[in-house]
């Protein structure tokens, strides 16, 4: 199927191939695992795109742990942010007292996540730490801290392991850029 999928991308460039992703995710766990030991561990995830990343983590993780969704809308279709940021769906549970841990694909410009983190800490989690995929700095517009990272990656806008363009690609089981499209 992916076979299939990668002969309508004939440019796409692995940044993150599956072996790493799978290593990453291991290492990540095992540090989450020993951090919160004895507490009581919410998994944050935003949708979509960190869904996939959210599977495998959580399975990376030996303790205890519940998982919910939220979703806002800052990019719609284009490759660019808009900077509004915009409550989608909400957490079905409230995490007062929870020690959250949002887990997010990744961080462009931050507006997201820095919207996200002021919004969630408003509800008085006891903890609000942040793990994200991939991570790329060169466009950051507002700064943010991540708890946990997976990759830092150049400017390049990349899809696969759940991230999407125009809402396709999320199954490539890899990080890989877009090739560009000239004007
Ligand atoms: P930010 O608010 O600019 O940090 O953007 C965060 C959101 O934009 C992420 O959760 C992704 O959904 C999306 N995004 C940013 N960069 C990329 C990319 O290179 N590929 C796919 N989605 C991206
Ligand atoms: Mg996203």
């Amino acid at each position: 199927m992916t076979e299939t999928m990668l002969q309508s991308l004939p440019g796409l460039k692995t940044i993150v191939d599956e072996a790493s992703i799978r290593r990453r995710c291991a290492e990540l766990g095992a540090e989450i695992t020993r951090d919160y030991l004895g507490k009581d561990l919410v998994l944050v995830a935003v949708l979509k795109g960190a869904v996939v990343f959210l599977a495998d983590l959580a399975r990376c993780i030996d303790l205890p742990l519940t998982m919910d969704f939220l979703r806002v809308s800052s990019y719609g279709d284009a490759q660019e942010s808009s900077g509004v940021v915009r409550f989608e769906l909400d957490l079905s549970q409230t995490v007062t007292d929870k020690d959250v841990l949002i887990v997010e694909d990744i961080i462009d410009t931050g507006l997201t996540m820095s919207y996200l983190r002021a919004n969630l800490l408003t509800r008085s989690p006891r903890s609000l730490r942040v793990c994200a995929l991939l991570d790329k700095p060169s466009r950051r517009l507002k700064p943010v801290e991540i708890d946990y990272l997976g990759f830092t990656i150049p400017n390049e806008f990349v899809i696969g392991f759940g991230l999407d363009h125009q809402g396709q690609y999320r199954n490539i089981p890899f990080v890989g850029a877009m090739p560009r499209v000239e004007a």
